[in-house]
């Protein structure tokens, strides 16, 4: 009998994309999902811890799943708020944004239906779409004309499935023209918010709300792990829909929900960032800032092409996953915490630094960075 695990970690070690668990290093922070710097305030910090405990009995764990003791009126009262804040008439709170997509796409598509997907969409989102019964095809990233091909095609009940902010590109979706294409196919839409709630809209409600586009949606999922820096997410959509995953949704259904203290975190991160909105002017001052300096000091340049983005990520293709392996290394040791993305994670040849540019990235920061860029170029 073969051992494929210890086959699988020699073909990785051979490919050089073996991931490791690195610890946080005291480097400055050019890798975190922490746009707006939620998770390193200590005025969230305080604001979390005082909040009253008393009112609910469990108050280190929830117990169990939300249909039975799991269930508190704080998480009702968070998902009240969370619907008026994106502006749905219903929300369910969920553990993770990957339990999030995977309970929403795994349940709602039913077989015969047709799922399509953007081709750059998110593990998590795929996955959903894979334990689907439905039909699922990837439409060719922001390709309406793609989207449109396979539209003509596709059987039953339709879902588009696409992300307002996408992970690794840093790129937006063309809203409004997938809302014009769903609307002529009678498809739903489905979008992912990871990377865009906290930073867009007020309150941080997310691109779509911004865009004042969230009527034409069929679910929307927005995540607190990322700009909101504290955890979980939610579903929103109509009551429906909620009532349909509290009854189908496997991964919400058989699993412990969230802790009182994450309730109250993301209760505080919203208010918390209500109270500190021009955090989100700050964050597209810097990300100018970055994009001038790099393209003054660096420019287009082959062996490290900037992606174009307006948005808190940067990639920067550096092909092979050795050479990106060595600038991030190199990086690091100058005292900048960027990470590098390889294949199979991203395309072959498309290997990449994924810079995330922070609120908390000082203009030196960010000038010293370029300039360590500059020398790799
Ligand atoms: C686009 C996207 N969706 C969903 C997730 C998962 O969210 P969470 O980290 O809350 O599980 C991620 C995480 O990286 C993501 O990038």
């Amino acid at each position: 009998m073969t051992n494929h695990i210890s086959q699988k970690l020699e073909e990785r070690d051979r490919a050089g994309s073996t991931r490791k668990l690195l610890a946080t290093n005291g480097l400055v922070d050019f890798v975190s999902n922490d746009y707006l710097g939620l998770s390193r305030s200590k005025t969230l910090f305080d604001r979390i811890k005082g909040y009253d405990y008393s009112k609910e009995v469990n108050i280190n764990g929830s117990t169990g799943s939300r249909l039975l003791a799991g269930n508190s009126t704080s998480a009702q009262n968070l998902e009240n708020k969370l619907a008026h804040l994106f502006k749905s008439e219903a929300a369910l709170l969920f553990n993770s944004g990957y339990v999030a997509n995977l309970a929403l796409i795994s349940c709602v598509p039913q077989r015969g239906d047709t799922i399509l997907y953007d081709s750059l969409s998110h593990v998590c989102l795929k996955e959903g779409a894979f334990l689907s019964k439905a039909n699922r095809f990837p439409f060719r990233h922001n390709d309406c004309e793609d989207l449109e091909a396979k539209l003509k095609q596709a059987t039953d009940n339709v879902y588009i499935i696409i992300e307002s902010v996408y992970s690794m590109d840093g790129d937006l979706a063309p809203f409004g023209d997938i809302i014009e294409l769903a609307q002529k196919y009678e498809a739903k839409i489905i979008v992912d918010e990871a990377h865009s709630t906290g930073l867009y809209g007020d309150a941080g409600s997310g691109k779509l709300c911004a865009l004042g586009l969230e009527e034409n949606l069929f679910a929307r999922v927005h995540t607190f792990g990322k700009a909101m820096g504290v955890h979980g997410a939610v579903v929103c959509g109509s009551k429906e829909l909620i009532d349909y995953l509290i009854n189908f949704a496997r991964p919400f259904i058989y699993t412990t929900a969230l802790p009182l203290h994450s309730l109250f975190s993301i209760d505080a991160a919203f208010d918390h960032l209500s109270e500190n909105i021009e955090l989100q002017k700050i964050s597209k001052e810097k990300i100018f800032y970055f994009n001038s300096l790099f393209n003054q000091k660096i420019g287009k340049n082959e062996n490290m092409l900037r992606m174009e983005s307006n948005t808190p990520i940067q990639p920067i293709v550096v092909p092979g996953n050795a050479r990106v392996k060595s600038i991030a290394e190199s990086l690091q040791k100058s005292g900048f915490d960027v990470r590098p993305i390889l294949s199979p994670t991203v395309k072959e040849g498309s290997e990449r630094l994924r810079i995330s540019i922070h609120t908390h990235n000082t203009e030196e920061e960010i000038a010293e960075l370029i300039n360590e860029l500059a020398k790799h170029a």
